[in-house]
This record gives structure tokens, C-alpha cells and sequence, in this order.
């Protein structure tokens, strides 16, 4: 036998080692080597490989350190699809849950395991070994993020055991640690760039990281919580979870079979507030059955499947002192109230700002400097404040005084009628007015001008090279590259943007110029509708009107914007620009829904909801805002209102799910062929998929 190659031996004996240590600090968190013999065998390997890259193994754990090259993301089909679980607040709807169950099946293992907040990763193994790694995408197609992925310490690139399946996926939560969440914000600060909202968007956004080496320093953890393959060595959920464990996976140590309702909530009463001291976020419990065959016969509806629900926490509340309120400006000269507030740690996170809306809630909350105000961090990004504690307000303290100047540019501020919000009416001499519209202008779903941030956007305007949106057409590369911080590659590539964005339809351009109250629907049915800016000038109150969605409001809005000769002009040097003024959007793709009332209602993963809302106009169907009898269908997304779901079920209303919907028109592009519409398929609640144990 030939004696293998001695620099081969060490290159093995090093990746062994190095994934052992991995595992023992990882994922068992018992290390047993301090942090630099770790550093200092990782060192040796990388040196070594370096110098013999024929023995790479794309495997090693030497690609936990990430690369700097910028990967694009392929977009790849789930071999099961990742549905989503539905969601309860109510210990009722829960225990009714629990019962149905129990009735059909007797008594029944349930499994309860924490629900983490991150992001959703779809892992495939083969031959015990990582092969891919795909986000949940819109639930059938998702991003190969193999290579940041790789770069998780806790994610096992090889496994080991004897009963591992030739072939798997396993899936779980990808989240970011509360330490490394408050590590990164503290970075970003220092660098002077924008914090990021809390741990989940943070990891979502770091797997998307073109780069693999940023994020391999994010520090980023992921657990598994569901396993499905041909072969699977046992025939229950936990079962094969304790397996995978023992194959190298991070599997939560707080997961535990529960039987009855009882044991259930027991088991939610203690996580609701033993999390607040876990280290990484959950914001509820997911409760599952155990038994594959149990779970197969119960199936699925289009979204979920009916063997699990998730029990969603309330959302957490801390009471702090309110120190000061600020007023931000926005683009449309809206003034918003942020709260400065005493440092306070809600949902694992520290707080120091909330948001308070609008001068009505201050008023109506009675919210006084120096008060002991209630935050809370709902959905939402920035937490707000719910209320007021009475009973520790001080006896100096007086009543809220509303700002009635503009805090940037010190105009009188106005209001209109029917809005809250208060507006600086010095749309041109008002900074951050200026700078917001430009913002908006270079907007992926306005002008979409890439590789021109706010920042630079900051930068051209203090530098006296832009002053509005129009001024963007008159740029040179040589202008730009003068600038600190930008160099020639840059400057070229934003001339380049700029000028593509010449050929942005109609309604995207109308969108950025920034009128207040026209959202990117409305833009698009008023292109659709009149077909032209001239159009659009030449039209009076009641012929804006004809337009769909416009109302009084965004009418009067709209000849506000055109009565500004300072807007006619920037319209006439932009069209001189070359920017396109003319041309429909919403062109009706099919007759497919013609005659037909649909509903949009909850949240959706691919479309937004005037993105659906608007697909069902272009295919000739007309959208309600609520059901009733002569309602058609509802598409239906995540947490779809209760009242609407009763009311749909008591008449009879066909329920579809964004795929389906999405399939019925044609998969979302422009359909021309199909001369009438299908019948809807069946309510949801009816559809059992049964393929897989997703
Ligand atoms: S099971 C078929 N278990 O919650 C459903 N999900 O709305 C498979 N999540 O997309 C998911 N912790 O990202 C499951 N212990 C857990 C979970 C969990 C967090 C997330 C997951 C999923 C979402 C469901």
C-alpha cells in the first residue's frame, strides 16, 4: 500500500480535529481548547491548503471563514415545499386545537418546541454530507445560500453516525444572537452606519450577504426543528430529531413531548417567561405532533399543515422614562414625533427611541416629558409607546406642547384636513425634504439608479452637484469621482444607472416623482388610466377622479404638485432628460377575472398586497375591500383577518392561497391566451396535500 502523502495526514488529522473542537463549542458549548489553539491549527490548515489546493475539499472547515467574493443567489425549487405554520395568541384556540386532535386520534404525543426568530433554512445532506442550503423564498422556489450558510459554526458540514440517511433535508431556524446583535449594532454605530431593527431582520439580512466573509463574522446560530427524507430512521418527530443531534446538529435542548392540553400550556406558561433570559430571540411555542402516520392522515391545508400551530407570545412591554421628544421631517414634509426614552432592555434588545406618531396619540395618551411611558415592539420595526403609567407622574408635569414651527427649516407647519400629521409646507427650501425626494426618486421601485445611496445622495448635495431629482440628469463620472469616498469604478457605474433609468415606464416615474398621497397602485392606474403626464396636468378634480383609487384626497394632492411651477419645471427637464412620460403599466394582461369580486386579505410572501391587487386588475377582475354575497373568492395570506375568514366560511366564499391565485392568472405574468377563467379550486380547508411531511 502506498503511504499516504505526509502533508495529506496532517491536512485530515487538522479538518478532524477543527471539527471536532467546532461541535464542542458550538453546538455542545463545552469547548475544550481555548480560542487561539483553535485559531492556531485553523491558521496551520488554511496555510497548508493554500499551498496544496489539490487537496481542497469544499467541506473543510476551513470555509467557515467565508470568501469575499459576491455570490448571486440561484433560485431553486424546494423538494418539498416550506409551508408556514398557522398562528394562535389564544391558549383557546389552542386547547381546541389540542382536543380536535385528541378526539379524532385518542390520546396523542405532541411535541412543543420553542419558536425561534430568525429566518428559515432548508438544508439538504447527502452521503452525510452538506450539499445545499436554501432559504424559504416564497415557500416553493428559495436562494441557494450554500456559502454563507457554510460558514454557520453550529451547521454540520459532515456528519457522522450510522444512521444517517443516504439522503435528507433538514430544516430549521437560522437566528442571530442577542450578543452578536448588540456586537454588530455597536459596529455599525461606530461606523456611523444605520442600526439594524432587531435580531430577526438582522439575520435574514446577513444571509443574504453577497459576500460569505461578512457573514462569517456576524456570529449567526441556527437550530433544527424538522427533518423529512425517504428514509428516515424512525418513525417520529423527536425521535429523529434526537438522531440528528447525535449527528452533529444543533437540536433545541428545550423541545419536550407533551400529551393533553394541559401539559401544553403548562409547558407555554413557563417558556413565556423563562425566554426573556435565553440568549437568542423566540417570540412563541410551535406545538406539533410526534407521529409521522398521524400526521400524514391529517394532512394539510394549501399554507399549513393541520398537524402543527404555532403560539404566538404577546408582544413584550417595558416601562422607561420618556426624556425627550425629537421631529423628523419626511420627504412629503410630514413631521414625525420620535421619543427619546431611558435606555430600557425589551425583547432581548436595548431601547432608546419609539416612535409616537402623530400629535393626536401624544394628546390622546396624555404623554408628558419626563413620564413613565409603556413601549412595546410589536411586528412593527421601531417600538412604540403604548402608554402612560399615572401613578409615577410627576406633580410639575405639564401637558405636551406640539411643535408649530418646522424643526429643520422653521416654517409655520400645517395641517390638512383629515390627517393627523402635521406637514412643513417648504417643499423646496426644506433640507430634509430635498434630500427625501431625491431618495425616493432613486428608489428600486421608482428610478431604481443603483450604487446612488442616501449617503451620496447627502454627499452630492452638500457638494453642491444636485439640488433636485432633475439636477441627477446633468451629472458627469468626472463630478462624481471628485467626491471623497467614491472612486472612478463607482462614478461610472452610477452615470451608467442613471442613464438606464431614462427608460423606467411611465408609472414608475410618476411614482418617483414624489407626489404626496400617490403610492406606486395608484401611480400605476393613474399611467393606466390617463397615459400620459400631459394627461394627468390637463386633468380637473373630478377627471383625477376617474382614475381607480383616487379620491378627493390624492386629487387634491395632485394639482397641489402641479399647480408648484417649480414642480413644471423639474417635469420639463426631466422630460428633456429623455425620462418617459407617456406609456400605460396596468395594461390588462388577460380577461381572465373578468365579472369576478376578489378580496385580498393578511400578508403575503410574494406579492404585496396592492402588487395582487393590482395583478387582479390587469386580468380584468375587480377588487372589494370587504366579502359579501356576491364576493367570488378571497386570496388569502398570512394572519387574514378572523372576521373576514368567519364571514367568507359562512358564505361559502372559495378561499385561495397566493400560489393558487398566482397559478389561476398564469403564474403572475401577463396571460393572453386564456379566454375565460377557470373555476376556483376548492376552499382552502378542503385541500389535503399529502406528498410529504411538510
Ligand atoms: S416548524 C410546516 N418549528 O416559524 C412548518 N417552525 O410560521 C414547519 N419557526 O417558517 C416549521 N421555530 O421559520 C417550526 N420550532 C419551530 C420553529 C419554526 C421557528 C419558524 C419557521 C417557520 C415559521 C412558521
Amino acid at each position: 500500500m502506498v503511504e499516504k502523502n505526509e502533508i495529506l495526514v496532517e491536512i485530515e488529522s487538522l479538518r478532524a480535529a477543527l471539527n471536532y473542537h467546532n461541535h464542542k463549542y458550538y453546538v455542545e458549548n463545552s469547548p475544550e481548547i481555548s480560542d487561539y489553539d483553535f485559531d492556531t491549527m485553523m491558521r496551520r490548515l488554511t496555510e497548508l491548503e493554500a499551498a496544496h489546493p489539490e487537496y481542497n475539499d469544499p467541506l473543510s472547515p476551513s470555509v467557515r471563514v467565508g470568501s469575499d467574493r459576491t455570490a448571486e443567489f440561484q433560485s431553486v425549487e424546494h423538494r418539498y415545499p416550506m409551508l408556514s405554520l398557522s398562528n394562535t395568541y389564544s391558549i383557546e384556540e389552542l386547547s381546541a386545537f389540542i382536543e380536535r386532535i385528541e378526539q379524532q386520534q385518542g390520546v396523542t404525543e405532541f411535541v412543543c418546541e420553542l419558536k425561534f426568530d430568525g429566518t428559515a433554512i432548508s438544508l439538504t445532506y447527502e452521503k452525510g454530507r452538506l450539499v445545499r442550503a436554501v432559504t424559504r423564498g416564497d415557500g416553493t422556489m428559495g436562494d441557494d445560500v450554500t456559502a454563507n450558510v457554510k460558514t454557520i459554526r453550529s451547521i454540520p458540514l459532515t456528519l457522522s453516525g450510522n444512521d444517517i440517511p443516504e439522503l435528507f433535508e433538514i430544516r430549521g431556524e437560522i437566528f442571530m444572537p442577542y450578543a452578536s446583535f448588540d456586537r454588530l449594532n455597536s459596529e455599525r454605530e461606530a461606523a456611523g452606519e444605520p442600526l439594524l431593527a432587531n435580531p430577526r431582520n438582522a439575520a435574514a439580512g446577513t444571509l443574504k450577504q453577497q459576500q460569505s466573509a461578512v457573514v462569517a463574522k456576524r456570529g449567526l446560530d441556527c437550530t433544527l426543528y424538522q427533518m423529512a427524507g425517504d428514509n428516515l430512521p424512525f418513525t417520529g418527530h423527536i425521535e429523529n430529531l434526537e438522531a440528528a443531534r447525535r449527528w452533529g446538529f444543533k437540536v433545541s435542548e428545550h423541545m419536550t413531548l407533551c400529551r393533553g392540553a394541559k401539559e401544553v400550556i403548562e409547558y407555554i406558561n413557563y417558556w413565556d417567561e423563562a425566554r426573556k433570559s435565553l440568549p437568542y430571540p423566540t417570540d412563541g411555542v410551535v406545538i406539533k405532533v410526534n407521529n409521522f402516520a398521524l400526521r400524514r392522515s391529517l394532512g394539510f391545508t394549501a399554507k399549513s399543515p393541520r398537524w402543527a400551530v404555532a403560539y404566538k407570545f404577546k408582544a413584550e412591554s417595558a416601562l422607561t422614562k420618556l426624556l425627550s421628544v425629537d421631529f423628523q421631517v419626511g420627504r412629503t414634509g410630514a413631521i414625525t414625533p420620535v421619543a427619546n426614552l431611558e435606555p430600557v432592555l425589551l425583547a432581548g434588545t436595548t431601547v432608546k427611541r419609539a416612535s409616537l406618531h402623530n400629535a393626536e396619540q401624544i394628546a390622546a395618551l396624555d404623554i408628558r416629558i419626563g413620564d413613565k411611558v409603556y413601549v412595546e415592539k410589536g411586528g412593527e420595526i421601531i417600538p412604540k409607546i403604548t402608554g402612560v403609567e399615572l401613578s409615577e407622574r410627576c406633580a410639575q408635569s405639564a401637558p405636551f406642547e406640539y411643535i408649530t414651527l418646522c424643526p429643520e427649516c422653521g416654517a409655520t407647519l400645517t395641517r390638512f384636513e383629515g390627517e393627523a400629521k402635521h406637514y412643513c409646507p417648504n417643499q423646496s427650501g426644506c433640507r430634509p425634504q430635498i434630500l427625501g425626494r431625491i431618495i425616493h426618486f432613486i428608489r428600486r421601485k421608482a428610478m431604481n439608479i443603483d450604487g446612488l445611496g442616501a449617503e451620496t445622495v447627502e454627499l452630492l448635495f452638500e457638494n453642491g452637484l444636485i439640488a433636485d431629482i432633475a439636477d441627477l440628469y446633468n451629472l458627469r463620472a468626472c463630478d462624481l469621482a471628485v467626491l471623497p469616498r467614491l472612486g472612478e469604478k463607482s462614478a461610472e457605474n452610477i452615470i451608467s444607472s442613471i442613464e438606464a433609468s431614462k427608460s423606467v415606464p411611465f408609472a414608475r416615474v410618476l411614482f418617483g416623482l414624489g407626489i404626496r398621497f400617490v403610492g406606486e397602485t395608484t401611480a400605476k392606474y393613474m399611467a393606466s388610466h390617463f397615459k400620459s403626464i400631459d394627461a394627468i396636468m390637463a386633468a380637473d378634480r373630478v377627471a383625477l377622479q376617474e382614475a381607480e383609487e383616487v379620491g378627493d384626497k390624492i386629487a387634491d394632492s395632485i394639482i397641489e404638485y402641479f399647480a408648484d411651477p417649480i414642480n413644471l419645471r423639474i417635469i420639463e427637464r426631466l422630460r428633456s432628460a429623455g425620462l418617459q412620460f407617456e406609456g400605460e403599466q396596468v395594461a390588462l394582461s388577460s380577461n381572465i377575472l373578468e365579472g369576478k369580486n376578489i378580496v385580498v386579505s393578511g400578508k403575503f410572501s410574494t406579492y404585496s398586497r396592492d402588487e395582487l391587487k393590482a395583478l387582479i386588475e390587469s386580468h380584468g377582475g375587480k377588487n372589494q375591500s370587504g366579502v359579501s354575497s356576491n364576493t367570488d373568492f378571497i386570496v388569502a395570506g398570512e394572519n387574514m383577518g378572523p372576521a373576514k375568514l368567519q364571514k367568507a366560511e359562512k358564505l361559502g366564499v372559495t378561499i385561495l392561497s397566493e400560489e393558487q391565485f398566482i397559478e389561476m392568472i398564469g403564474g403572475g405574468n401577463a396571460l393572453q391566451e386564456s379566454p375565460s377563467a377557470p373555476e376556483p379550486q376548492q376552499p382552502k380547508d378542503e385541500q389535503v396535500i399529502q406528498t410529504s411531511l411538510f
